[in-house]
């Protein structure tokens, strides 16, 4: 962190997870956070299912939620964006406190429940924006849907027009049932109803699968077979790991949390998720043998980890909780130290790394 960061971040402390998470992208609109230099590596450069990103570093979905602070967010450096998750109809998400920080274990953990301005309020943002990186939008199904694949249409339908690519998300435990869409049969329509929304759009954006990290190693074999099958161009792995919901789920302490708040039920994420969502990367990656892309996110935090991901598999990374213990200034120092790492490892791009650890990223039994 630089010098305005920790005053920011000391002042911040002094708020809830949540208004301080809201403060700090206000500060960020309005122009309080300084923008870290820009890493342009020709090295860093990255070809995602057809995307051109300057690099392989994104910001997850969950930041933006409603893509109120695209521009600001690409000033900081990242090679794209993802918004969202956005529903078609406006919902408020559930009650607060729904964001907890669990200092020790740097980590945080979310009920948030899709709170979303809706799908009209997002695509007029999305329609004005200008800046240089690659954007995404992450979508939902509302809570009360009564079918929920006509949701994940909707938003294609009325977002997909402005962006390059569009996240299925099929894993946020914070909606009951929504994770069994990844089940094989249900998946199945549900990505064949996506797709051909979306190719009926005329930029006929990239259309990404977003899954959780507490699938078992045969359902892995299982989702991943179905969204080659399915055509998919890329799945994001992973999003937050489900926490404190009952049996037989795993509790805050099963998962080696000390913090306060680790009983709190809800997603997990930050640096005690990523020995775990970096196994599911590196299973997909054996179970495809690389014939779809994929973007490893969970626990980074430096360079080393962003590198590690890309070893295990993932031909771009994206990263959220350690925005909030390091700064925005952690992007341009991934960035660095991961220029820096390749160089040193002889490779001439990113993508001669990705996957040449596989081997040891694999799930155990
Ligand atoms: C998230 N994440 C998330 N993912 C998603 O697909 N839709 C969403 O709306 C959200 N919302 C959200 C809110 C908060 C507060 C957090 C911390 C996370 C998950 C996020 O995109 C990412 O997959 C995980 O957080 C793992 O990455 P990190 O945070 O460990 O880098």
């Amino acid at each position: 962190m630089n010098r305005a960061e920790k005053l920011a971040s000391a002042f911040l402390e002094l708020f809830g997870a949540e208004t301080g998470r809201g403060l700090a992208l206000t500060a960020l609109r309005y122009g309080l956070v300084p923008a870290p230099g820009k890493v342009l590596s020709e090295r860093l450069i990255v070809d995602l299912a057809g995307l051109r990103l300057q690099n392989p570093l994104g910001i997850a979905a969950g930041l933006d939620k409603d893509a109120e602070h695209l521009e600001p967010l690409s000033r900081m450096g990242p090679g794209f964006v993802e918004a969202g998750t956005v529903t078609p109809a406006r919902q408020d998400g559930n009650r607060k406190p729904r964001l907890f920080r669990l200092k020790e274990d740097r980590a945080a953990i979310n009920r948030f429940g899709f709170n979303s301005g809706g799908a009209l309020a997002a695509t007029d943002r999305l329609a004005e924006y200008g800046g240089s990186a690659v954007i995404g939008l992450n979508i939902g199904a509302n809570k009360d849907s009564k079918n929920r694949t006509a949701d994940y249409v909707q938003v294609l339908e009325l977002c997909g027009p402005h962006v390059e690519f569009a996240t299925v998300n099929v894993s946020s435990p914070n909606t009951a049932g929504l994770r069994e869409l990844q089940r094989r049969p249900e998946l199945r329509s549900l990505l064949a109803a996506t797709a051909q929304a979306r190719d009926g759009l005329p930029n006929r954006p990239k259309l990404f699968l977003k899954i959780s990290p507490d699938l078992t190693k045969s359902q892995i074999q299982e989702t991943a077979e179905q969204a080659v099958e399915s055509g998919i161009d890329a799945i994001i792995a992973t999003n937050t790991a489900a926490v404190n919901f009952g049996f037989p789920g795993l509790t805050g302490e099963e998962r080696g949390l000390v913090s306060r708040h680790r009983v709190e039920p809800g997603g997990l994420s930050g640096k005690p998720l990523f020995e775990l969502s970096t196994r599911v990367l590196g299973e997909i990656y054996h179970v495809t043998n690389g014939a779809v892309p994929l973007i490893g996110v969970g626990g980074i935090e430096n360079a080393g980890d962003a590198f590690r991901k890309i070893q295990a598999g993932a031909s771009a990374v994206q990263l959220y909780t350690a925005l909030v213990y390091f700064g925005f200034s952690s992007i341009a120092n991934i960035l660095q130290g991961l220029d820096d790492r390749l160089r040193h490892g002889g490779f001439d791009s990113v993508s001669e790394a990705v996957g040449t650890d596989n081997a040891n990223w694999r799930m155990r039994e």
